[in-house]
Order: structure tokens, then sequence, then C-alpha cells
């Protein structure tokens, strides 16, 4: 049987450590900042707290049961729990949506090593300050450096997953999570004791509540799924290598928990560092490419060295999240192709590779020479991102609480949420969590994915 191969994680550490390790991304540090600075700040970040608990805690329960329950691939938990039904379908998705998502979450993983690399030359120092931002429309127009960074971002994840479970995935994320938080924390304390950085403090902090309408809502509902890796099986699949006594409820809180602390220093540390730079908070996807070497060149004019060390940091720290999302991404497909179509998990790895390479450079020359190609009025790198963020992550986390909800038996997913009833505080939670689950989950993303549809 396959399921003798599987490997496991090494532990309730390990896990939650591989987990936050695909949770926390440039979706903390890119992401996250720029859209709340789109969307009015303290106000987004009210909706996209209650959204990560009522919402997406529930879908990433669902997730991990599904995931554990079979122990298997996305495609084969379904064949298991739901034999010869159309639910197959949604491990269609849920393997396609994953790997566009890494076609151009390498591309901008890409410019990460093209920024680490300047600042580690001390470059946004030597540059005038008004080219710096049009450096970064100057370099992601070009064609091949670009391409260049995001064979080797790509070529990294490949590397690390074709050592596997436990060598490669979670051997990795285990250093490298907690050098995020000390990285990040290190970045946050400097950026606070920037002059003007409690303009910042209190953008984030002091909601105005006026601002919240269904276009805000959406976004943060779509960043905290996003965060969380959820609606694509990456948690699914993760969840599949987690051993039948560890405790779903403690592994997905904990993951959360990391999330939502990394996404919050994030954060503070590129708005305090915008606002005391006097840059606007609201520049969208280019603000950490654009603005923040702005704000290095700003420091640098006073102190030099502190703003090249910092600005290197910074981009460390982004690259280094990025890689163990990239991972997590390309394992939904590697998973699959090892366990359905037996192949060996070095060819396995290759074949994604090969597939999101080419999307992945197809993505980037959107940027120059493709330019002109338009689908729906977008480039194909905005096309994939929304297709994926708004469109199937949605559709996908619906799919996944109706499957627990409806179509599983209840005392299965009693069973896999308490383990067999022997954990007294999931006993008590099971019927709250089983009926956001069961309704609240799905009415919500429903009415609000509609919603968006129409409007
Ligand atoms: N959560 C990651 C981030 O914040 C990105 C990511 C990994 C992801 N796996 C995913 C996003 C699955 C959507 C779906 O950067």
């Amino acid at each position: 049987m396959a399921e003798a191969r599987r490997e496991h994680f090494g532990g309730r550490l390990a896990i939650i450590m591989a987990m936050a390790g695909s949770a926390i991304g440039l979706g903390n540090i890119w992401r996250f900042p720029y859209l709340a600075g789109e969307h009015g700040g303290a106000a987004f970040i009210f909706v996209y707290i209650i959204a990560s608990i009522f919402l997406s805690m529930p879908i990433f329960l669902a997730e991990a049961i599904i995931g554990r329950r079979s122990h298997a691939n996305t495609y084969g938990a379904m064949e298991k729990l739901a034999p010869g039904t159309k639910w197959k379908w949604l491990s269609i998705l849920t393997i396609l949506a994953p790997l566009i998502i890494v076609s151009y979450y390498s591309v901008v993983g890409g410019w990460s090593i093209e920024y680490l690399v300047k600042s580690l030359a001390f470059s946004f120092n030597s540059t005038p300050k008004e080219e710096i931002t049009s450096m970064f429309a100057g370099f992601i127009s070009q064609p091949w450096m670009p391409i260049v960074c995001h064979t080797a971002f790509l070529g990294t994840c490949a590397v690390i997953l074709t050592a596997g479970v436990k060598s490669g995935i979670e051997k990795f994320s285990n250093w490298s999570v907690p050098i995020l938080f000390v990285l990040i924390l290190i970045i946050l304390v400097y950026s606070l004791t920037l002059p003007g950085a409690m303009e910042g403090v209190e953008y984030m902090i002091k909601p105005d509540f006026s601002k919240i309408d269904s276009e805000v809502i959406l976004a943060a509902m779509g960043q905290s799924f996003y965060s969380l890796s959820l609606g694509v099986g990456t948690i699914l699949v993760y969840s599949s290598y987690v051993s039948k006594n560890e405790n779903l409820l403690v592994s997905g809180f904990g993951t959360a928990i990391f999330d939502l602390m990394f996404a919050l220093m994030a954060g503070f540390a590129v708005m305090t560092a915008v606002f005391s730079a006097g840059v606007k908070p609201g520049a969208g996807p280019g603000l950490i490419f654009e603005s923040l070497p702005f704000v290095f060149a700003t420091m640098a004019e006073s102190a030099p060295v502190v703003s090249g060390v910092i600005s290197i940091l910074f981009f460390v720290t982004i690259l280094v999240s990025a890689l163990t999302s990239g991972v997590s991404l390309m394992e939904v497909g590697v998973a699959y192709l090892v366990e359905e179509k037996k192949m060996r998990r070095g060819v396995a790895t290759f074949t994604v590779f090969a597939g999101t390479w080419t999307l992945g450079c197809l993505c980037s020359l959107s940027f120059g020479p493709m330019n002109e190609f338009r689908i729906f009025g977008n480039s194909l790198f905005e096309f994939c991102d929304w297709i994926s963020s708004n469109f199937l992550m949605a559709i996908g986390a619906m799919l996944f609480s109706l499957f627990v909800g409806w179509k599983m038996k209840k005392s299965d997913v009693y069973d896999e949420f308490t383990n067999g009833g022997t954990l007294r505080f999931n006993v008590r939670c099971f019927k709250a969590v089983y009926f956001l689950v069961r309704y609240i989950a799905p009415l919500v993303i429903g009415i609000i994915f509609l919603s968006g549809l129409l409007l």
C-alpha cells in the first residue's frame, strides 16, 4: 500500500513550523501591507481578524480533517472519502490552482532575489532618490533578468522538495520560521524608532469603521484565505502528513496565530517606514519594491550603514518566507504525481517545476514584451493572481467546507477532530466548529462571492 511509504512530520512543533512556513510568505509581507494601505489601514485589519477567526479557522480545520482522515493527496483524498462521486473535480481544481499561484508567486519571489542582490550592493544608497521608484518598473519590464531570478527561485523550491517531506520541507521550515521571526522583530523595532513612525502606527490601529464596504470585506476575506494558504489543498496535503495522535485544533490555531503575528509585525514595520519617509500607503502591489527602497534611500542620508543592513535583512526575510510558501504550493502537485501517477519524487518535482516555470516565464514577460497580450483586460500575471486568489481559492474553500459539513459523516468528522473523543477541549468546541463549517463558511463565502461577481 502507498500508505506504508508515506512520510509523517516529526511532531507537533514540526507540523506548526511547516504549516506556518507555508502560511507566512509574500502574502504577509507584500500583499497584507499594500492591501491594508489601499483599504484604509485599521478598518481593513479589523475585518481581516474577524474573518480569520470565524471563516478561515473553520475552513483550515475542514481541510485538515480531510487531509488527515485520508492520509492522501487531494485526488486520493476525494477517492477515499467519496469514491465514485463528482467530488473528484474538486481535486482537479486543487491541483491546478496552487500551480497557477506558484507560477506568478515565483516571479515575485524572483524580484526579491534581485532586490536582495541590489541591497547587498548597497544600491539604494547610491541611486538618486527620484530614480528609485522607476527602477522597479524598469527591472520588471526587462525580458531576461526577471526570468533568471524566477528560475533561481523556483529551482531552489524544487531542490528542497526533492529532499522529501521530512528532510526537505520539515528541516527547512524548522530553522527558517524562527529566523524569520527574529528578522522581522529586528526590522520592526528599528522602524518603530524612525521619526514620524507613530503616524504609521496610528494608521494601523485606529479604525475608521465608515471605510468598511463590500470591497473591503472581500479583500480582507480573500487576504485571510491567501495568508493561511486555504482553499487549494495546501493545508490538506500538509495535514495528510500529520499522524493520528496529533491535535488538529492545536496545529490550526498555532499556525493561525503565528501567521497573524507575522502579518501584523510586517504590516507595522512597512507602514511605519512608509509614513516616516512621507510615502503614500496606497501604492498597491509595488509598495515594498518601490516605496521601501525609497525609504531605505531616505534613511541612508543620515545612516547609510544601518539603512544598508536593514534593507538586506528585509529582503532576506521576504525571500526565505516566500521559499517556504513556494515549496508548499508545489508539494500539492508533487504529492499527486507521486501517489497517483507513481512517479519518483525527483521526476514528479521536475515535472511540476517544468510546468510552473513555463507559465511563470509568460507571467514575467507580461510586464514587458508580452504586455499587449490581455485576458479580460488583465495582463497574464494579473489574470493568474485574480483567477486564483479571488476565484479558485474562494470556490475551493467553499467546497471543502461543504464536503466536511455535508458529505462526510458527522461521526467521522467528530472522530477526526477529537481523536476519537479523547481530546476533551476539542469535544467541547466541536458543535461550534461544525456549525461554522457546515453553515456559516459556505454561506458567507457564497454571498460575498456572488456580490463580488455581480458588483
Ligand atoms: N500563504 C502564503 C503567503 O502568505 C502563500 C501560499 C502558500 C498560498 N500556499 C498557498 C496562497 C495556497 C494561497 C493558497 O504568502
